[in-house]
């Protein structure tokens, strides 16, 4: 390799939406696509993981091409091809994983692995140059909702996570019960701008507890209740709603804060740091505490393979001699960002 800056391709296919991008190790973003599955998906209320693994396997073998293009790359130009491996949605990342190995092979370029929760871990150094470690994260997402400190790339100390529900899936079953359709986040903040956030009475469940972690099943129980009790309007629905979802996020971050703190800065990454009732919240605690706050843009909160691509080069940077990951390597539907993380109580914990 090289003096130049280092290329990676990155490949994302864990939920529903196939991506791809090409970034540098600089911070240029030099082409990217992005395909999502909305349209294939809405008619079952939630994402169905065969229809995706397909989708994913019809698109991107044009879109890597078009990306490609894009740019006036050919491999020859890329360092190394990072590929989600996990977790989630087993079948999809089959899909980007096995890609990136046919790619890496072909090429006879390294392969990188990468935890799509790394990706959105340090999304926010990809927009932000100036964002160093350590940093408390809040990563927010459909099938995630953990509180970390990024220490290093590759060094992850989880201080909580969700005991039940991820916020994403909250916010995206609260859109089911009130017909809002998927997918449900931006629904509910849409809907929530016309409505009294203190209108309806909603758990806030385990704010105060001695516990570090986060739930979020009761207040979706709370939610299905209010509704099937006529009572409410929807719009009050989803706007209590969202506001004891944001008052759950700073009770627990003062706490995370409290016992582990001080850092320099508080981020957030995953698809619900779209939600600027959130940003919002998150924002004003971050300067109570008198730290930096750093939420990326939009389009990287969501699922992106720029993520992917930048996980990439963070670690190509890291380890300049770094080989590339075993082609015989596994994805993983389950891949804690922290190994080390105790487990929690409770059923269907996410990892
Ligand atoms: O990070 P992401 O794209 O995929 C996962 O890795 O899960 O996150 C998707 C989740 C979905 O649950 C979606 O409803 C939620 O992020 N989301 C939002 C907003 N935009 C996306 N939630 C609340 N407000 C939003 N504006
Ligand atoms: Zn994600």
């Amino acid at each position: 390799m090289g003096t130049e800056p280092h290329i990676v391709l990155g490949i994302e296919s864990s939920c529903d939406e196939t991506a791809v991008a090409l970034v540098t190790a600089d911070r240029r973003v030099l082409a990217e696509r992005i395909a999502s599955q909305e349209a294939e998906h809405a008619p079952y209320g939630g994402v169905v993981p065969e229809i995706a693994a397909r989708a994913h396997a019809e698109r991107l073998a044009p879109m890597l091409e078009g990306v490609m293009a894009d740019a006036g790359l050919t491999l020859a130009d890329v360092d190394a091809i990072a590929a989600t491996a996990g977790p989630r949605l087993i079948g999809g990342v089959m899909v980007g994983l096995v890609s990136g190995k046919a790619l890496a092979m072909a090429s006879d370029k390294p392969l990188i692995a990468v935890n799509h929760l790394e990706g959105h871990a340090l999304s926010p150094r990809l927009a932000d140059a100036d964002l160093a470690f350590p940093y408390l994260l809040l990563l927010v997402s459909g099938g995630h909702c953990q509180i970390l400190a990024v220490e290093g790339v590759g060094q992850y100390r989880r201080l909580a996570t969700t005991i039940d529900d991820a916020l994403g899936e909250a916010f995206d079953k609260t859109a089911k019960i009130l017909g809002l359709g998927y997918p449900g986040g931006p629904a509910v903040e849409k809907l929530a701008r016309e409505g009294d956030a203190k209108a309806v009475p909603l758990p806030r469940p385990l704010k105060g507890s001695k516990e570090p972690h986060f739930s979020f099943a009761g207040l979706k129980s709370a939610v299905l209740r209010a509704h099937e009790s006529g009572e409410h309007k929807r719009a009050d629905i989803a706007a209590s709603f969202q506001q004891a979802a944001v008052d759950c996020l700073i009770d627990r971050l003062t706490k995370a804060l409290n016992e582990n703190g001080p850092f320099p800065a508080l981020v957030v990454a995953g698809g619900v740091a779209a939600n600027q009732s959130v940003r919002g919240a998150l924002e004003a605690l971050a300067a109570e505490h008198e730290m930096r706050f750093v939420a990326p843009p939009l389009k990287l909160c969501t699922d992106n393979a720029s993520m992917i691509a930048w996980a990439g080069c963070e670690r190509l940077v890291r380890d300049p001699e770094f080989a590339g990951d075993p082609l015989d390597l596994k994805a993983r539907p389950r891949w804690p960002l922290d190994p080390e993380a105790d487990a929690v109580r409770g059923a269907g914990v996410k990892a």
